[in-house]
């Protein structure tokens, strides 16, 4: 990496990981180091993404897990352009919750659709753009369960053994490469979370 560029990192796991509280975390680690962040999300960072996240988490009728696949790719393929690249070109310390990998976690190994194609599309939104580090937060299934509460929104309310496939697909992941994607014990207290996360981090930079 040049030192002009800036750094991207992408913040992974399951519903209920607590992956948003350590990304907050880390923006704060990396502007008490005078570093400009920059926080966003998947779906639904700007104008376009936020129509599609209220689209995708509470249409209330069915959604082929195609057309799911292409809705999360579409506030990608906004997201990177518009927002993620300028940033990083910038040089910013760009923090994303949730991006490609939870295409291929959800759509792929959880709904069922062809893993090699939802990473060739990723390829497409994200015109090749790769994060630096990408953190999957593993959570057991109980943990996640109650750390969601009662109120769950379409994603969330697919059931045990959709997440339980998305969990082992985030692993699966973590294996196929390994210098980019690192899993994090998430089921321990926010500050020993918070303490394997900035290892990783000052191993990385
Ligand atoms: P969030 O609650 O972490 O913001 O994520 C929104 C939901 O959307 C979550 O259940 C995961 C899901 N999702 C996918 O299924 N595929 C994707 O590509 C993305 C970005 C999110």
């Amino acid at each position: 990496m040049t030192e002009k560029k800036g750094l991207f990192i992408t913040f992974e796991g399951g519903d209920g990981c607590g992956k948003t509280t350590q990304l907050n975390l880390v923006a704060k680690y990396f502007r008490e180091k005078g570093k400009v962040v920059l926080v966003t999300r998947e779906p639904g960072s700007i104008g376009l993404g936020q129509k599609l996240r209220e689209l995708i988490l509470h249409y209330d009728e069915d959604i082929a897990p195609t057309a799911e696949a292409f809705l999360f790719l579409a506030d990608r393929a906004q997201h990177v352009c518009k927002l993620i690249k300028p940033a990083i070109e910038q040089g910013k310390v760009v923090l994303c919750d949730r991006h490609t990998d939870s295409s291929v976690a959800y759509q792929g190994y959880g709904r069922g659709e062809n893993i090699e194609q939802i990473k060739n599309f990723n390829n497409i939104a994200t015109q090749g753009l790769i994060p630096d580090l990408t953190l999957v937060f593993d959570v057991s299934e109980d943990i996640a369960q109650k750390r969601l509460g009662k109120e769950k929104d379409r994603m969330e309310s697919a059931g045990r053994n959709f997440h339980k496939r998305v969990r082992e697909g985030y692993l699966e992941i973590a294996k196929q490469e390994p210098q980019r994607v690192r899993v994090i014990d998430a089921n321990l207290p926010i500050e020993d979370v918070f303490e394997q996360v900035k290892k990783i981090i000052n191993e990385k930079i």
